[in-house]
């Protein structure tokens, strides 16, 4: 049997939204099939029906040519199938044996036996190069690791068919390259993967096939071999798509942000940020590149209120917002688009049109006398959602129901829409399909034409280079070096990002 899976004319409906409709994805053994599709496409929901977590309406699902009924995870799991989610379901204060074990303890006696299940945990992680320790606890280890504990999950279950849901929109550049070496591992090993994923230079290098599909429709199956990056990119959004970022030369005016002589300390009370110094003007982008963990989170927090700071001030236009708590710098004119946008961007629970008055509801129009103004919210959430093409049946439905890719386009157009000063972007364009990307730079560099000044921290070069008028890289809590991007290359910049040498060109960030 050529398919080990066959998902044929799947269908699925949700109140007001045809997710899936009509899909088809088969899936050969040994190879690597992407699942393509913008924002809100149907791909999750897709990947969740074959894993049991939603039933179709129509369709017909088929593992080894044998006709399924998967109506629960249970029973995807006692079929081979594995699935490591958009978003972990991880518990943080549990180790990593404890978390794969959950819901399937072996028991000795009645009892459960943690070291027997470490013991085979650490068998597997060896077996195909996880690295991963049984014994570490969840909320010590990073986004990389808990993703790998994930992995990790699937395969004590004894999947053969793995699922991952962008599993590299979390990642660090190198964490990447980890990643997709894990996965050739993988298949090395006899297993099947079908691998969600908005960077098509990811599809281009690893996948065999990709099947497309188009808001909630399929759209075909391609080998990858016979495609290229603009083809898919056309393919899934339905036109063109430009890849570089067209903008004018920046003007910068008088400084919004200036930092001087910043330290901050991480959760473990290590200096992360040490010594800072860095100035954002009015009419410019100022893009932070560096590797992960050389202290970008930290001055992010620092700057938003949202860590303390040991030293050194920050001001914005001239006001000492040091030691502001967050709703004071968020008044004060600082927007940001938060890294994290589950811990620090939604209240999942809300729906979207109280998030999107998130920092403003207590304010007018949206409160009066102390009395929440439904009607005003709703029309700021209707207005948002129209402007950012945010994807979801109407204002009043739950955060959580929306795709990622909406979620994070609906955080953007709210902190853009409270017209701040300074516009802080961390990560803003994670999990964003490409047609999105553009739209986000686009909306990035407007902001910046019309006089604000705008912080981008991003570990994607491409963004940086694209997007940045000046770009500052950060290595060891310091800005090593500030370059211009049409001077450099992703490599001089890479350079720079390893701390291989210390340079400072052009006019000097700090005035
Ligand atoms: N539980 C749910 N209840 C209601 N609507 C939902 C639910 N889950 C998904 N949807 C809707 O179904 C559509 C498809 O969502 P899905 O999460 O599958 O998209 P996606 O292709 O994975 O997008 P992204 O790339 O942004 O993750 C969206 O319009 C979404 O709002
Ligand atoms: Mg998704």
């Amino acid at each position: 049997m050529e398919y080990v899976i066959e998902m044929l004319n799947i269908r699925k409906e949700f109140p007001g939204i045809v997710a899936n409709d009509n899909i088809t994805l088969q899936l050969k053994k040994g190879e690597i099939h992407a699942l393509l599709g913008e924002n809100g496409a149907g791909k999750s929901t897709l990947m969740n029906v074959l894993f049991g977590l939603y039933q179709p309406e129509k369709g017909e699902i088929r593992v080894n040519g044998k006709k399924v009924n998967i109506t629960n995870p249970n029973i995807a799991n006692d079929l081979g199938i594995g699935m490591v989610h958009q978003h972990f379901m991880l518990v943080d204060t549990l180790t990593v044996t404890e978390n794969i074990i959950l819901g399937k303890e072996p028991t000795k006696l009645g009892h459960v036996n943690l070291k027997d299940a470490s013991k085979e945990i650490k068998k597997i992680s060896e077996q195909y190069g996880l690295s991963v320790d049984p014994n570490a606890k969840i909320a010590d280890i990073s986004v990389g690791m808990q993703q790998r504990v994930e992995i990790l999950k699937t395969l004590y279950r004894g999947a053969d068919i793995l699922i991952f849901d962008e599993p590299t929109a979390v990642l660090t550049p190198q964490e990447i390259l980890e990643l997709i070496a894990i996965m050739k591992r993988l298949i090395a090993e006899g297993k099947s993967i079908i691998l969600i994923t908005h960077k098509l230079k990811e599809i281009m290098e690893v996948c065999d096939r990709v099947t497309v599909i188009r808001k909630g429709q399929g759209i075909g199956t391609v080998d990858v071999a016979e495609t290229n990056e603009n083809e898919l990119a056309s393919l899934m959004v339905g036109r063109e798509v430009v890849f570089k970022t067209e903008k004018i030369e920046s003007k910068p005016k008088q400084p919004v942000l200036t930092i001087e002589n910043l330290t901050v300390k991480d959760a473990r009370h290590v200096k992360a940020v040490n010594g800072l110094n860095l100035t954002v003007r009015a009419g410019e982008i100022i893009g932070i590149a560096g590797v992960d963990g050389n202290g970008q989170s930290e001055l992010i927090e620092a700057i938003t209120g949202l860590r303390k700071s040991e030293s050194g001030t920050i001001k914005l236009n001239d006001k000492d917002i040091t030691k502001f708590p967050p709703r004071k710098v968020t008044e004060s004119g600082v927007g940001h688009i938060p890294q994290d946008r589950h811990k620090h961007g939604l209240v999942l629970d809300f729906p979207m049109s109280e998030n999107i008055v998130l920092q403003t509801y207590y304010k007018k129009p949206y409160s009066k006398f102390g009395i929440l103004d439904f009607k005003a919210i709703t029309k700021k959430a209707k207005e948002i959602i129209a402007e950012y093409d945010v994807r979801t049946p109407s204002e009043s439905t739950l955060a959580r129901a929306l795709s990622g890719g909406n979620q994070q386009k609906a955080i953007i157009g709210r902190e853009i829409d409270r017209n701040p000063d300074l516009l802080i972007a961390a990560q803003p364009t994670r999990g964003l399909d490409v047609g999105a990307i553009e739209f986000i730079h686009k909306r990035l560099i407007e902001q910046r034409d019309q006089g604000k000044a705008v912080l981008l921290v991003s570990f994607e070069l491409d963004e940086i280079m694209n997007v940045s008028d000046r770009i500052a890289v950060m290595y060891e809590g310091q800005i090593v070096a500030v370059v211009d991007p049409k001077e450099t290359t992703e490599q001089g910049l890479g350079l720079l990002m390893a701390g291989s040498k210390k340079k400072e060109t052009g006019e000097v960030n700090h005035v």
